[in-house]
């Protein structure tokens, strides 16, 4: 029998409504496909190749740039993964120093691993009262410039998983001062400058490479995704180093679903994104009503780094409920049939895009002011942790010398004040806690230990339970 098969179709065959990506969300009213075994082939005449387009695979980058108003953009199928390896690969020579902003993505950290480059981190400002981070303050960096002004890269993530959008022009005016390179992780923000009421792309703000998910935040097929560059000089290595990373039988099908998601949004996209956010906002009036379950909002705009708020993320808070997140995301999957993109220990993530109903975005609220109400009976707890974004671990020694050098395992919770030699992240979204060669901390050991006891999936930890971790052999 053909398991995987057989349970996709049973599951997408109930009525679970996805408030998590791909941001097609199965919506096939809005896109179809013929069968993708009749049009999955390989480049044959005629169909060009992606690691040297002509002809068709040219035409399909030069609409790309052409949408997002980039010099050059690069069609993916291996993710913004492959595009985050190739665009530092490019941008950096081994030996360099790169500046990561220390949410980034674990592809960051594995993109300067792999090119021996020596990170510095910048730490993203805290949101007050609000378990997520807030964005990166250009003051921070122009700090981390000057004292380390050899620094070639700087990469950092914006919008953050939850929407968080720091003030890429400024920052990209400090970067470009102090003669490096801004990248700019776009993953979740393929979805900007369509309207005005979503925040503007870095690729139209300063920033040199910028990659975004498609298959994220656009109804684009899981993987697809794009690489936008603004710097000529730039183009020749791109072009070397995404054949290095992405696959070299790079998937039609893929491609044809990036090639129906722009044409939808060259020809239907104003549209599109003026009902989209029609939606939204008749999503945000009902839950006006929450009283114990909170939305993150547009409240924290001009404070602690954050220049803007994507509204299509839509993040909400149990702190102060006796519910932790995942209990919520249990509650909203048993009871409502809604399964959210991510759980966190003191707030849940729901993603949309043009592909949302108005029926699931109304069956999302209904479902959250009906949690709230009964919520609201019980009487409220405080959770048992504070901010889960606070910890700043010591930097031993570089991440490749770390993962590198020899190791052994030992128990997670005896682990404190050794040196990791593994990623250790909270998924989604995937930012590493932990990296290899920094130092592990007691109360970080505590907190990871604590939220996977809560259902929270953990990454990188080993051993039959699941509870030891690779450490530096000393
Ligand atoms: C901020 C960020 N960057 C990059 C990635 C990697 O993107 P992809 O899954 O398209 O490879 C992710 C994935 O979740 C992400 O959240």
């Amino acid at each position: 029998m053909e398991e995987l098969y057989e349970e996709l179709i049973s599951y997408t065959n109930k009525d679970y409504y996805p408030m998590h990506m791909p941001g097609h969300k199965r919506n096939t009213e809005l896109l179809q496909m013929d069968n993708p075994y009749g049009i999955d082939i390989t480049e044959i005449e005629g169909f060009d190749n992606l690691h040297q387009p002509e002809g068709i695979l040219r035409s399909l980058s030069e609409r790309l740039a052409r949408l997002y108003g980039a010099g050059k953009s690069y069609p993916l199928v291996n993710g913004s993964t492959a595009g985050i390896l190739a665009g530092i690969s490019a941008a950096a020579k081994p030996g360099d120093t790169v500046l990561i902003a220390r949410n980034c993505h674990k592809s960051v950290y594995h993109g300067a691993m792999l090119r021996g480059l020596k990170p510095i981190y910048c730490y993203p400002q805290k949101l007050e009262q609000m378990p997520v981070n807030g964005g990166i303050l250009p003051e921070n960096i122009k700090g981390l410039l000057m004292e380390h002004p050899e620094t070639r890269l700087v990469v950092i993530t914006s919008p953050t998983y939850e929407g968080i959008v720091s003030d890429i022009r400024a920052i990209a005016e400090v970067v470009h001062r102090y003669g490096a390179l801004l990248f700019v992780d776009e993953a979740h923000g393929a979805h900007f400058g369509f309207h005005n009421a979503f925040p503007k792309s870095a690729v139209t703000q300063g920033a040199d490479i910028i990659i975004q998910s498609l298959h994220k935040t656009l109804p684009a097929m899981t993987q697809s995704a794009v690489l936008h560059c603004n710097r000529d000089e730039l183009n020749s290595k791109l072009q070397k180093y995404l054949a290095v990373y992405q696959s070299s039988s790079p998937s039609y099908v893929l491609l044809a679903g990036i090639d129906r998601c722009i044409c939808l949004l060259e020809k239907k996209g104003t549209e599109l994104f003026e009902i989209y956010y029609g939606l939204l906002r008749e999503f945000y009036a009902s839950v006006e009503e929450l009283s114990n379950l909170k939305i993150v909002d547009t409240v924290f705009l001009g404070r602690d780094g954050v220049y803007d708020i994507d509204p299509s993320k839509l993040t909400i808070t149990v702190h102060g409920t006796e519910l932790t997140g995942h209990e919520l995301q249990v509650l909203l999957r048993e009871q409502h049939h809604i399964e959210l993109e991510m759980a966190s220990f003191d707030y849940v993530l729901g993603m949309t895009s043009i592909a949302d109903t108005r029926e699931g975005l109304t069956r999302f609220a209904k479902a959250l002011l009906s949690i709230d109400r009964n919520l609201g009976n019980q009487g409220k707890k405080q959770s048992a942790l504070g901010n889960n974004h606070g910890f700043t671990p010591e930097i031993v020694i570089l991440p490749g010398e770390a993962m590198e050098s020899q190791s052994e395992a030992v128990k997670f919770r005896e682990s404190a004040g050794k040196i990791s030699a593994a990623f250790i992240s909270q998924f989604p979204p995937g930012a590493p806690l932990l990296v290899p060669g920094e130092r592990i901390d007691q109360e970080l050991v505590t907190y990871i230990d604590k939220i996977r006891q809560e259902g929270i999936t953990i990454t990188g930890l080993i051993g039959e339970s699941m509870d030891e971790i690779e450490v530096v052999k000393l």
